[in-house]
């Protein structure tokens, strides 16, 4: 039989269903940047009130004013919630003790020493436990190793003596956000949430239902995270199979593309995955070494992520090694040559430069004393060891004076017409010119 005390708790877990259903909950997102604040205008779009809690005053004042800085965030969707009220920022902590549901998107880098550094995600939860109120709602969307949820942040907001999924509710909900993709978009992936207790699982059931077509549970916080950790450790290792067979087709002669794409004719039991010159961004150079990291706690050697991490990390060498040969080849040295590099944000048609394997390229070509340009329509300026380069324009003058363009990132509004005919030599790490065959066209 139910007790009194069981009896007032369900009503409570009911009665926040209810109120999230009918808007009558306020949001606060902490952490309003490529995730935070898509997240933060979905959940304005559908009604609710949002409070961003945001530590970086100028994004505070921007989205204050409507003006957006994240490319897939349009600055009039963004004014349009914030005149309605539904959207505002701060960066006040105080906020976080006058809403019902708070969701952490903040950074999980890594350390000099390549370890993860959760000290963000701590900040915002030691911030969240000063102001801790009955019947609150916590989400983490921070990528990071399993336990964080149940045995990081539980306990931190446990210290003032409320309790865990029954004063408060917490859960893992892994963000599967892919910037610059506008075919998926918020609403249309598919969010796994998984809860400290079924209580908690079951409420940010329903509150993600509100802004996302399909919500999978799973039974606990700490398979939610490690969901999110095996699709980018899938990601890492398949990227890192096809840049191991890149460097094979390359002694053998074949171009790696080509088999690439009759391979992926096979209906079944295949997923084309391309290489490149290497991995970046704010995830799949990090989220499988969260992974390992925790392996080895438990003495568990994740031998295929090391192994994907030193493939990746080699690309960026093997594609100035590249250029190192075709020029000469020419009868040109690297050292004082003219080098374009196309693209330097770390894939298309995003402006994120994060991890970007563009910038190892640029430091290597600096070391071997080349003489380095950059064209990218998203990045005006980039600051590589105390240097300022600032993008040049794509056009005939600048691409033909070049011994060589290197394509690092294959933006879909580039001219590759003009790449192909007026360049002397091209490396192409991304395939864009496939359609052109040339032999001073290199593919990687
Ligand atoms: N970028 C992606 O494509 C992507 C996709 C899926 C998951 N993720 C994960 O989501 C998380 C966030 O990534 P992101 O790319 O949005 O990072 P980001 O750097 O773009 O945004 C994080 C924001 O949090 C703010 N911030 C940091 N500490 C704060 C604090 N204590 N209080 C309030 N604000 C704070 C920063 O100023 C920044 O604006 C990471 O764990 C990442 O791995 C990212």
């Amino acid at each position: 039989m139910e007790t009194i005390k069981e009896g007032r708790e369900k009503d409570m877990v009911e009665e926040l269903k209810r109120k999230i259903i009918n808007r009558e909950v306020k949001i606060s997102v902490i952490g309003l940047g490529y995730v935070g604040l898509p997240l933060a205008l979905e959940f304005a779009r559908e009604g609710f009130e949002v409070i961003g809690l945001e530590v970086d005053g100028e994004r505070v004042k921007k989205i204050n004013r409507g003006v957006s800085y994240i490319l897939d965030v349009p600055s009039k969707e963004l004014k349009t919630q914030v005149k309605e009220k539904r959207l505002k920022a701060t960066s006040k902590t105080e906020v976080l003790g006058k809403v019902e549901i708070i969701i952490i998107c903040v950074p999980t880098p890594l350390r000099k020493t390549r370890e993860p550094d959760i000290s963000y995600i701590l900040e915002a939860a030691q911030n969240i436990a000063h102001y801790l109120k009955k019947g609150q709602i916590i989400v983490l969307e921070s990528t990071t190793y399993p336990g964080t949820t149940e045995e990081i942040i539980l306990p931190l907001l446990e210290e003032k003596g409320l309790k865990g999924g029954k004063d408060f509710f917490l859960a893992f909900s892994p963000e599967r956000i892919d910037p610059g993709n506008t075919q998926f978009t918020t609403r249309d992936i598919p969010k796994v949430v998984g809860g400290i207790n079924p209580e908690s699982t079951s409420l940010v059931y329903t509150l993600y239902h509100q802004i996302i077509r399909e919500v999978i549970t799973v039974s606990s916080a700490k398979v939610a995270e490690m969901v999110k950790l095996l699709e980018n450790t899938f990601r890492a290792v398949n990227i890192a199979l096809a840049n191991e067979m890149a460097l094979l087709c390359d002694k053998l002669k074949i171009n790696v593309w080509e088999v690439i794409l009759a391979a992926k004719t096979k209906p079944f039991g295949f997923m084309a995955f391309y290489p490149g010159p290497g991995i970046g961004g704010h995830c799949i150079p990090y989220d499988p070494i969260y992974l390992s990291w925790k392996a080895r706690a438990y003495g568990f050697e994740a031998r295929f992520i090391e192994l994907a991490q030193q493939i990746n990390a080699y690309m960026p060498h093997y594609i100035v090694d590249k250029a190192t040969l075709a020029l000469n080849a020419l009868g040109k040295p690297l050292k004082n040559s003219e080098i374009l590099i196309v693209g330097v944000t770390y894939k298309r048609d995003v402006a994120d430069i994060r991890e970007s394997p563009a910038l190892e390229i640029i430091k290597l070509l600096n070391a071997r004393e080349s003489r380095v340009s950059y064209h990218d329509p998203y990045i005006p300026e980039l600051r590589i060891e105390d240097k300022i380069y600032k993008s040049v324009p794509l056009n005939v003058e600048t691409v033909r004076d070049k011994d060589c363009v290197l394509i690092v990132t294959d933006h879909l509004s580039l001219d590759y017409g003009l790449i192909a005919q007026e360049a002397k030599l091209v490396i192409d790490t991304r395939n864009a010119l496939g359609t052109y065959r040339d032999k001073k066209i290199i593919p990687i």
